[in-house]
């Protein structure tokens, strides 16, 4: 009998050989344990070694292995063949980004982004040396969530407003400015202010909500980005009320 098959439909794309991206078909074994990266795994050493794509822990850590299965942004090493079979499967590049070459995009984009927003702990008041900043479960809690990012970047090509308007800093960044804004060591949220409620900041969310749902690592980035909202509607209420407070 024969052995069955999945049929995987991959985008393929050299920049200043290939004039287009165009599809190419692959036919690979197919195995109830098998992800998609199995499937591209076998595709690189079976069938076509120039095949390119980013892979690296295999089990949801490392974040490089995102691109769009079936028109939706997804980890390949956390997609199953069997959520589709017996039906083609569509792997493109992550949407929203430059194609580097086949299934790689350019994320250069978002790394010029991230130290705007300060993504490290911010401390005004000189520390005492061999002071500890202790922190309770409570307190740890606040921010835990926020800091579960792997930068994969299926929040940005899900963001309908960063495909619009890539000056938006977007998902993963903010909700990285809030995993600090919210973590009781910090003293840095007015540093980060002026970025995060910026022109280029939360204000330009529209709450789709389509960066949560396909974010793999559960960090809720809308979720992010309104209580980013809510504290900068304060402080701005705060400010104008009582200017003198201003600091
Ligand atoms: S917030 Fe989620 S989807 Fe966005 S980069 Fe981080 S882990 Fe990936
Ligand atoms: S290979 Fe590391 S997250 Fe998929």
């Amino acid at each position: 009998m024969a052995r069955p098959t999945a049929e995987l439909r991959v985008l393929r794309y050299h920049p200043g050989r290939d004039a287009s991206p165009y599809f190419q078909t692959y036919q690979v074994p197919y195995r109830e344990d098998w992800v998609v990266l199995d499937a591209l795994n076998y595709i690189k050493d079976q069938v076509d070694g120039s095949l390119t794509y980013r892979w690296s822990c295999r089990m949801g850590v490392c974040g490089s292995c995102g691109m769009m299965i079936d028109r939706t942004p997804r980890l390949s090493c956390a997609t199953f063949l069997r959520e589709f079979h017996p039906r083609t499967i569509w792997v493109e590049p992550l949407a929203n980004f430059p194609i580097a070459r086949d299934l790689v995009v350019d994320i250069g984009d978002f790394m010029d982004k991230l130290p705007r927003v300060k993504p490290w702990l911010i401390r005004r008041d000189p520390d005492p040396e061999s002071s500890e900043h202790l922190q309770t479960p409570e307190q740890l809690e606040d921010y835990r969530q926020f800091s579960m990012c792997i930068n994969c970047m299926l929040c940005y090509s899900a963001c309908p407003v960063y495909a619009l308007e890539p000056r938006f800093l977007g998902p993963a960044a903010l909700a990285l400015a809030a995993r600090y804004d919210l973590d009781s060591r910090d003293q840095g949220r007015k540093a980060r202010r002026e970025v995060v409620a910026g022109p280029d900041g939360v204000w330009d969310c529209t709450l789709v909500g389509e960066c949560t749902t396909v974010c793999p690592k559960h960090v809720d980035p809308a979720g992010a980005i309104q209580r980013l909202k809510l504290h900068s509607a304060l402080q701005w209420a705060r400010d104008v009320l009582v200017p003198w407070g201003r600091r």
